[in-house]
């Protein structure tokens, strides 16, 4: 026997007042289209297929770079989830599957991002003619109301066609059913759109079951679980819920939170037991963490990877590798493909891309580092820049291993610093410098004798100036000269 299952994306998503299809709106990482794909795996169906419709062309992309396996399916026209099932099991006929009358056809919306592979495993109960899985809701408004004689469900009536006493009821239809392919076959084309949408609703096929005397049962489960995502509102509690989740499940792999409710991790992060999490943290992406770091407060890591007690505090770190004791921050920012080898630093207010920073080496106050190769335990002085730029090409620094970059430096590239060499402070350098060297590239420095006495005459700084004596005033250096 085989099982298909269909997801349903083709609906104009309206209520999310938005540019972006609904299904592909990002919730702790990842796409809605893709939590209910990811969970629907679980039930190892024979057939996966998406329908499509409204902003199909972004949908179909995505789906084939993100899930090239499933099959996709065109709704033209938005005439109902009905009418989307028969267009997915038309299209599903198209590859040339011929499901049998007894095929399990699996439905599930695509708009509920937060269901678990467990709320779906019911769906593999073969003793019936469909299953339809159920919620209790403290506020049903919205959902289709399940109708129950006793154990079986008769009926699913919809928010906009129910009686008030109908609305009382706080079952609701989750949107995810498992449902003989005959029944389908049987019941879709019979469809009717006489009723408050005009479309023709699979929740219909649901009656049309029990009227001929099928056995339609529900599958109770957490409501949270099958939150349906219809407007930006249930957005937001769906990311806070499923955020709730993971804090949750790493808290208890060993994680230390100091604030959960401020500790945004992604579904694809990854933590060790004993790491630290400060509030407001954001782990995206497909990050981890090893043992014993330090992250945050304040700290976005995105597609970031993190060595054992290494510390980020403060800062921003976008597709970086930061080794095992490396430390960064606070008010930093490492971009894409920057490396921290184990030991390394970089401190306050420093920009990082695309460079290597090696072992032990630092990088500690108000300086850019771009396209650069940094050794072993050097030290870059404070307010060096990396000048990588000619204003139309990048080019690349060496700087080698016990090197002192003196402060305030520009490295202009591309250049090469050798092993062991100095720079000094202030210094432009253009000029590769051979190792051990000192490079000075600076003009020398000019002192004017007794310039504030006679253009400043009067002032405060003359005052002070002339409680010296005239020999302080006039030295007798070289490399000097008189007002
Ligand atoms: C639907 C159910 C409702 C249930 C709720 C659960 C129907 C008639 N109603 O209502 O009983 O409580 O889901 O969340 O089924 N879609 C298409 N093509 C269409 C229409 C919809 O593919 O022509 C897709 C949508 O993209 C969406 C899903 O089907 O992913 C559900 O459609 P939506 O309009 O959100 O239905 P609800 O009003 O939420
Ligand atoms: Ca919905």
């Amino acid at each position: 026997m085989a099982t298909v299952v269909i997801v349903l994306a083709a609906g104009a998503g309206t209520r999310m007042q938005s540019n972006l299809a609904k299904v592909l709106h990002p919730i702790a990482g990842l796409s809605i289209i893709s939590h209910v794909l990811n969970a629907a795996s679980s039930l190892n169906a024979d057939h996966t297929v998406v329908v499509v419709g409204h902003q199909r062309a972004a949908v179909m992309e995505y789906l084939a770079t993100s899930h090239p396996n499933v099959i996709t399916a065109v709704q033209e026209k938005q005439n109902g989830t009905g009418d989307a099932t028969s267009v997915g099991l038309t299209a599903l006929a198209a590859t040339g599957v011929a499901l049998k009358d007894q095929d399990n056809v699996i439905v599930l919306a695509g708009d509920i991002p937060l269901i678990r592979p467990e709320t779906l495993q019911p769906l593999h109960n073969l003793d019936r003619d469909a299953v339809v899985v159920t919620a209790i809701e403290d506020n049903p408004t919205g959902y289709g109301r399940i109708i129950r004689s006793g154990d079986l469900v008769i009926q699913i009536v919809e928010e906009k066609d129910a009686s008030s006493q109908q609305r009382d009821i706080l079952e609701i239809n989750s949107g995810i059913y498992a449902i003989k392919h005959q029944h389908l076959v049987n019941h879709l084309s019979n469809l009717s759109t006489n009723n408050a949408s005009t479309e023709k609703y699979l929740t219909d096929v649901v009656k049309a079951i029990a009227d001929s005397g099928g056995k339609v049962l529900a599958s109770l489960v957490d409501a949270d679980d099958v939150m349906g995502v219809n407007d930006k509102e249930q957005l937001a509690q769906a990311n806070g819920l499923l955020s709730d989740r993971i804090a949750q499940y790493w808290l208890h792999q060993g994680v230390t939170m100091l604030d959960p409710s401020s500790t945004w991790i992604d579904v694809q992060v990854n933590l060790a037991a004993d790491v630290v999490l400060y509030p407001n943290v954001y782990l995206e992406g497909t990050t981890s963490v090893e043992s014993g770091a330090v992250i945050g407060p304040d700290t976005v890591l995105r597609n970031c990877k993190v060595g054992a007690g290494a510390k980020v505090i403060s800062s921003r770190c976008i597709g970086s590798t930061i080794a095992a004791q490396a430390s960064v921050g606070p008010f930093s920012y490492l971009r894409a493909e920057t490396s921290l080898a184990e030991h390394s630093k970089v401190g306050a207010f420093v920009e990082v891309k695309k460079s290597r920073i090696g072992r032990g080496s630092k990088v500690l106050h108000l300086t850019y580092v771009g396209d650069a190769q940094i050794g072993e335990e050097s030290n870059i002085g404070a307010s060096t820049v990396f000048v990588n730029y000619d204003g139309e090409q990048k080019h690349n620094t060496i700087v080698g291993d016990h090197v002192r970059i003196g402060s305030d430096n520009m490295l202009v590239a591309p250049v090469e610093i050798g092993d062991g060499a100095y720079t000094a402070a202030g210094s432009v350098i253009t000029e590769n410098v051979p190792p051990g060297a000192m490079a000075i590239g600076r003009s020398r420095q000019r002192n004017i004798f007794g310039w504030v006495l006679k253009k400043r005459a009067g002032s405060k700084s003359a005052a002070a100036a002339e409680k010296h004596s005239q020999s302080d005033i006039f030295p007798p250096t070289n490399n000097s000269e008189e007002a």
